[in-house]
């Protein structure tokens, strides 16, 4: 007979995805992006809406047809054996498309529904890498949305030990990006001109206590410094502009990775992954390893397509709060914002 198949979807921001999980392994893993939200220089929820109600269904399709290659025998929906959706946080239309889908699903097909947590989702995709980390292990979670740094005791029992209290790291990327007129997500460019420059503008980062962070006063520093820079110099940032991404990033990075140490000191936690979309960044990658060499715990990066907002990730915590039979009911409604 076949394994427990689980078909998992992701709409809780810009991206439209879906997976199909085997046994906790996944068959599939296709992500539709939203071209359209460039044009207006971040996300516009009531676009993100429309286009995930148009692309879900051509998504799940191809999910199912590349599961069906991988499998080496046909796969349709009669297959499942659960079906999952994140449920929070997010845009709130966003999530319903995803949440109306998987109902309907569970609803015609008779099998249980689960909703997923999208943050805890982030950190379990690393149960995805090959050695995957053993429990407990820590998290630096870095999106465009979040900045945290999670405890993982087992896969269904995390607890956040520091969050960030305003912006988003991802959010820094993209904010301080658009002020050197990049266009909208700028934390890739921002990678990619840092590569050829130097770290040489000191900017200020903000002193929080605990394991939290703080972007907000950063952005604002890189704001004044180059309005200052700018009267002086009309043609600063064209003149500058990978010696300033790179500092940009270098004291972002800074800020992300003084606070995992100390998280690591504090619990005494050997072993430690990265999670999100800006775990994308080149240099981050590289001063994260540095530092695991430098006080000796290991590292974990999930490849690239299981970092950015993916079904993978949602699939493989449902596998997980299936095992926990973990359901939820069909009136069960998604929610912007969600504790854990
Ligand atoms: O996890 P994600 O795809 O979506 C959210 O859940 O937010 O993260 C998107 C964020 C954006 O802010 C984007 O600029 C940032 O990840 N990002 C990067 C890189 N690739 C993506 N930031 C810095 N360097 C990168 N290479
Ligand atoms: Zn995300």
């Amino acid at each position: 007979s076949m394994a427990n198949i689980i078909l998992a979807i992701e709409s809780s921001c810009d991206d439209t995805s879906a997976a199909i999980c085997a046994d906790g392994k996944i068959l599939s893993n296709v992500i539709a992006s939203q071209a359209i939200h460039e044009a207006y220089g971040g996300v516009v929820p009531e676009l993100a809406s429309r286009a995930h109600m148009q692309n879900l269904l051509p998504t799940v399709n191809a999910a199912l047809k590349k599961a069906e290659t991988e499998l080496g025998k046909p796969l349709s929906f009669t297959d499942l054996n659960a079906v999952a959706f994140t449920q929070s946080p997010g845009l709130i239309g966003s999530l319903m498309v995803g949440c109306s889908y998987a109902k309907s699903l569970a609803l015609t097909l008779n099998i249980p529904l689960i909703g997923v947590h999208h943050m805890q989702a982030h950190v379990l995709a690393n149960l995805l890498s090959d050695p995957a980390p053993e429990f407990p292990f820590l998290c630096l979670t870095v999106s465009g949305g979040h900045t945290q740094i999670v405890l993982c005791h087992s896969p269904l029992n995390m607890e956040i030990l520091g969050e960030t209290i305003d912006d988003a790291a991802g959010e820094a990327f993209d904010k301080t990006a658009k002020l050197i007129g990049l266009p909208y997500p700028g934390g890739p460019l921002i990678d990619k001109y840092a590569q050829s420059g130097t770290p040489k503008f000191a900017l200020a980062e903000p002193q929080i206590p605990e394991l939290n962070f703080s972007f907000s006063g950063f952005k604002t520093s890189v704001m004044y410094f180059l309005q200052k820079q700018n009267k002086e110099n009309p043609n600063f940032i064209g003149e500058n502009l990978n010696d300033i991404c790179a500092s940009i990033q270098h004291h972002i990075i800074n800020i992300l990775m003084k606070k995992l140490v100390k998280a690591v000191k504090q619990t005494c936690i050997k072993n430690v992954c990265l999670a999100g979309g800006v775990s994308a960044n080149s240099g981050l990658r590289n001063a994260f390893k540095a530092a695991g060499e430098k006080h000796r715990f290991n590292t974990f990066i999930p490849e690239f397509q299981y970092c950015t907002d993916n079904a993978g990730m949602i699939a493989i915590t449902a596998y997980h709060q299936f095992l926990a039979e973990k359901f939820e009911n069909l009136s069960v409604s998604p929610s912007a914002r969600a504790e854990w």
